[in-house]
């Protein structure tokens, strides 16, 4: 059986690498169990193949995650960059077609929300193989989510992606309800748990010997609070959403919001690409304070995007998260660390309701009083059900149980 993971973006590589690892993890067990076995009854292998669009193409986008992941590098690679959203969705769609005819797969695993997901997802929806006409079967991971917010472009592919996939896998259980009110048969959808989920627990041992709170000044600087455990008391941020820093009001807006938060804590601030462009763009410098050598006791420091263990490390430590990313929500969830998200909606509401995440909204007073109140309450969060690091192999069995060899 030939089973094709798409990744293409920095958050694609976290939910797809423990499918890869399930897979290992059959294929082992399956060539234990065929030894000694007549041919006719032995079990089948998988043959997995790894498509990377190279959405995200820089090395701490993207190589760094492949690294800290243990992901095989990628069968394919179809070097796509950066352009407008027709243009990368068209260019990926065009690649990717090709590899789709001359790989013939069983099926087609997309992951996520991003224009690489949606791409992938139309064209194998569509292909269809010669000479039998049949096209491979379409899963998505992470199905179901729903802001309900147009503005989004993660909105449109998420629908859109939904409605093509054969098999929807969902993260929490608002996405199934989302999906049945759309209007897609029960029998194609699975509640199997979150994958970013099993990435975060399989390496999170592995991310406390990360040396990136050495690096940043971050430990044993008691003075900089009452940490116990020698490390300071710090805050995380990460901005990245087109609403929030392509639009000079809006990234004011929050820069504001984050004042008083600055003015008494560190706040860490790995920037992703798109928005160290528009500090410099919209002359935002002076909000920040340099990175030195020496440790400094508050303001926002402007950091290079880290890879996922270091990431990981940041956060479990941290006081406080301040974001605006989709994953992150959960991942503050899942570690039991206060989050702010700085949007006016979630798709992930059970981040809200279980977790540690309160939805502030972008205005300045809104900003401050989520902070307020995120660093002064009793962090009291249940994991989600299915959070239980077991989501790839729960899909892998459906996979298997759908696919076209016989069992
Ligand atoms: C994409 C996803 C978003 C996801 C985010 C995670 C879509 C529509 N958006 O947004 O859902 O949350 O990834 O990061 O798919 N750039 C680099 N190096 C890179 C990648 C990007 O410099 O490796 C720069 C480019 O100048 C590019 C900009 O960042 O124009 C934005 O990249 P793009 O892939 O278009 O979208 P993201 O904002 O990263």
């Amino acid at each position: 059986m030939k089973i094709m993971i798409v990744v293409g973006a920095r958050p694609n590589f976290m939910k797809a690498a423990p499918i890869i690892a399930a897979i290992r993890k059959h294929n082992d067990e399956t060539s234990r169990y065929n030894i000694g076995l007549p041919n006719q009854n032995l079990a089948e292998m998988i043959d997995p193949i790894l498509v990377h669009t190279g959405q995200h193409y820089d090395k701490l986008m993207s190589d760094l995650f492949f690294q800290d992941l243990k992901l095989p590098a990628p069968d394919i690679y179809l070097g796509v960059g950066s352009a407008s959203h027709a243009v990368q969705t068209a260019e990926i769609m065009r690649k990717f077609e090709e590899v789709l005819l001359r790989e013939q797969p069983d099926v087609v695993v997309v992951v996520g929300d991003v224009n690489s997901t949606l791409a992938c997802a139309l064209v194998t929806a569509k292909i269809p193989f010669r000479p039998s006409g049949k096209r491979p079967l379409l899963a998505h991971v992470e199905a179901g989510l729903r802001s309900f917010d147009q503005s989004m472009p993660e909105e449109h592919n998420r629908v859109l992606t939904d409605h093509l996939a054969d098999l929807l896998f969902v993260t929490e259980e608002s996405g199934v309800k989302n999906l049945r009110a759309e209007g897609i048969p029960i029998d194609r959808i699975f509640f199997v748990g979150n994958t970013l989920i099993d990435s975060l627990l399989t390496f999170k041992g592995k991310a406390a010997a990360s040396t990136i709170l050495d690096e940043l000044h971050l430990r044993r600087h008691t003075n900089l609070g009452d940490s116990t455990d020698g490390i300071a008391w710090y805050a995380v941020l990460t901005l990245h959403r087109p609403s929030n820093v392509d639009d000079r009001e809006a990234f004011l807006n929050i820069l504001h919001g984050l004042e008083e938060l600055a003015s008494e804590y560190p706040v860490l601030f790995p920037a992703h690409p798109r928005t160290r462009k528009r500090i410099q763009e919209f002359s935002f410098e002076h909000y920040f304070v340099v990175p030195s050598l020496t440790i400094s006791n508050h303001g926002i420091r402007v950091i290079d995007p880290l890879g996922y263990l270091d990431f990981l490390s940041l956060m479990k430590h941290a006081k406080l998260v301040v974001t605006d990313s989709g994953g992150i929500q959960e991942e503050t969830t899942c570690l039991g660390i206060p989050c702010v998200t700085v949007r006016e909606n979630t798709e992930r509401p059970i981040t809200v309701e279980n977790g540690t995440n309160t939805v502030a909204g972008v205005s300045r007073t809104k900003i401050q009083d989520a902070i307020c109140r995120q660093l002064s309450r009793t962090v009291k969060n249940s994991v989600p059900e299915l959070w239980d690091g077991k989501a790839a192999e729960r899909i892998l069995a459906v996979l298997i149980g759908n696919g076209q060899f016989p069992r």
